[in-house]
């Protein structure tokens, strides 16, 4: 029974004198200054004093904008086995020649990340730390101040501040935040590796996304040897941005030709796959968009899409039935060969060319690369760094780009087909 003010009797069970004073946390008015906040000219404001760390990995400087930052927290997230512990393995041995390392590692014990660092190769310069319990640790970091913290797994340290189980909501954002408010005042690194299980765990990263400043996913198929590293959220870079790994008996290899990759056939395009360009952060990414049409067994056709937004598809195929296409009979499946998820509308024109390629039976031209977002008209509308996506093509051997109309050089090689309406790409086909 709680009441806003003293009582001689409960009103709740009649019991007399039983009421007891306690002030609740909220109302205590805590020591602050009542001085005016400083302000600073925006000008004055100095933004170069962002220290940066190489991490030792290019792609990973990318993915970090420019290098670890001292005092920042970052958050890796990903299914178990994908090769978060090996990564951030990888990088404290990288970074041990720059300042001290602790590795805290809940999950596995000394002897088996040491296995693991002789596999990798790495041999000296990190400090093991093998508790999970919150309180011993910031006292550790609180002596020791070391300059890179790893905690492998946040979902393993505990602090006594809290009774409920390890792993929680409410354990992992106490534990983040406490770690946090030290990587600030102490001015180390903080990364935090999390968990993310196929059932979409409640207490995994994504409740952690907003106490951080970057957040990186690790992702990938655990069946083959690739491995996708890309920011969601950088206060000190780009988001998108993708590393592409491989897993090797030696640890995660960088790979520095992620287009090559995601594109399985290119010289000889089957029916219904058509390449486009996208971007991923800053850098530009060859994919190949697949779609396949088959008369529909039920009432309603199935519109099916992986790696594309099913909206688009949708919108699409409203876009093309109008300009002719006989589509209003079939089921359209559509595809990202490889997996990559497609965010941006500049994939919709070979979208478009792969549905009318699967329709008729025919292929579309060779070494033919395909950009531009498609409007409810059918008009083309232009993408943004289209330079740098062109650029793309031409290395890897691209002759021909149908693009929006821009007024834009092509580089030398690759010859600019620039259309304004989808029926110049459906006339290809015809
Ligand atoms: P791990 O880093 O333990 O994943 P996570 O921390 O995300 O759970 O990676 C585990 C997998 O990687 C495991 O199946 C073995 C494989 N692996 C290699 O193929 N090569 C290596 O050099 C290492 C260290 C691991
Ligand atoms: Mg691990």
């Amino acid at each position: 029974m709680q009441s806003p003010k003293w009582l001689g009797r409960c009103p709740d069970c009649g019991a007399w004198e039983s009421f007891v004073e306690e002030v609740l946390e909220s109302h205590q008015k805590s020591e602050v200054s009542s001085a005016p906040a400083q302000t600073l000219r925006l000008e004055e404001a100095s933004h170069t004093d962002v220290e940066r760390i190489p991490s030792g990995m290019e792609g990973m400087n990318r993915l970090l904008g420019g290098g670890w930052v001292p005092g920042s927290v970052v958050l890796i997230g990903g299914e178990p086995g994908v090769g978060k512990s090996t990564l951030m393995l990888q990088l404290a041995s990288q970074f041990s020649s720059r300042g001290s390392v602790f590795y805290i590692s809940g999950e596995e014990s000394p002897a088996q990340v040491a296995m693991r660092a002789r596999r990798l190769g790495v041999q000296k310069g990190i400090t093991l730390v093998a508790e999970t319990a919150l309180e011993p640790l910031t006292a550790l970091l609180e002596k020791e101040s070391p300059a890179l913290v790893v905690v492998d797994s946040i979902q393993t340290i505990l602090t006594g501040d809290l009774s409920s189980a390890p792993g929680s909501v409410s354990q992992v954002r106490a534990v983040t935040s406490v770690l946090s408010r030290m990587a600030k005042a102490q001015s180390f690194i903080l990364v935090i590796v999390g968990h993310v299980t196929k059932e979409g765990a409640i207490a995994g990263p994504r409740t952690l996304e907003h106490m951080v400043d970057v957040v990186l996913y690790f992702e990938g198929d655990l069946e083959y040897q690739y491995r996708m590293l890309r920011s969601h959220k950088n206060r000190y870079g780009s988001t998108f941005e993708l590393v592409v790994f491989e897993m090797t008996e030696g640890g995660l290899k960088e790979q520095d030709n992620p287009s090559r990759l995601f594109l399985a056939h290119r010289d000889k395009p089957p029916v219904g796959t058509a390449i486009t360009a996208v971007l991923t952060g800053t850098q530009p990414l060859l994919l190949e968009v697949q779609a396949l049409t088959v008369p529909t067994p039920y009432p309603t056709p199935r519109r099916t899409t992986v790696g594309l937004d099913i909206n688009r598809l949708h919108l699409l195929t409203a876009v093309m039935i109008r300009h002719g296409l006989n589509l209003g009979n079939l089921d359209i499946y559509a595809n990202v060969a490889g997996g990559f998820p497609i965010r941006e509308t500049g994939a919709d024109l070979a979208l478009v060319a792969a549905v009318a390629s699967s329709l008729h039976n025919r292929t579309l031209p060779e070494n033919c690369l395909f950009v531009g977002e498609v409007g409810l008209t059918g008009e083309i509308r232009p993408v943004p760094r289209l330079d740098i996506r062109l650029k793309e093509a031409k290395q890897q051997g691209f002759t021909t780009a149908y693009t929006p109309a821009v007024d834009l050089k092509a580089p030398r090689g690759l010859t600019l087909k620039s259309v304004d309406h989808i029926n110049a790409i459906l006339k290809l086909l015809r």
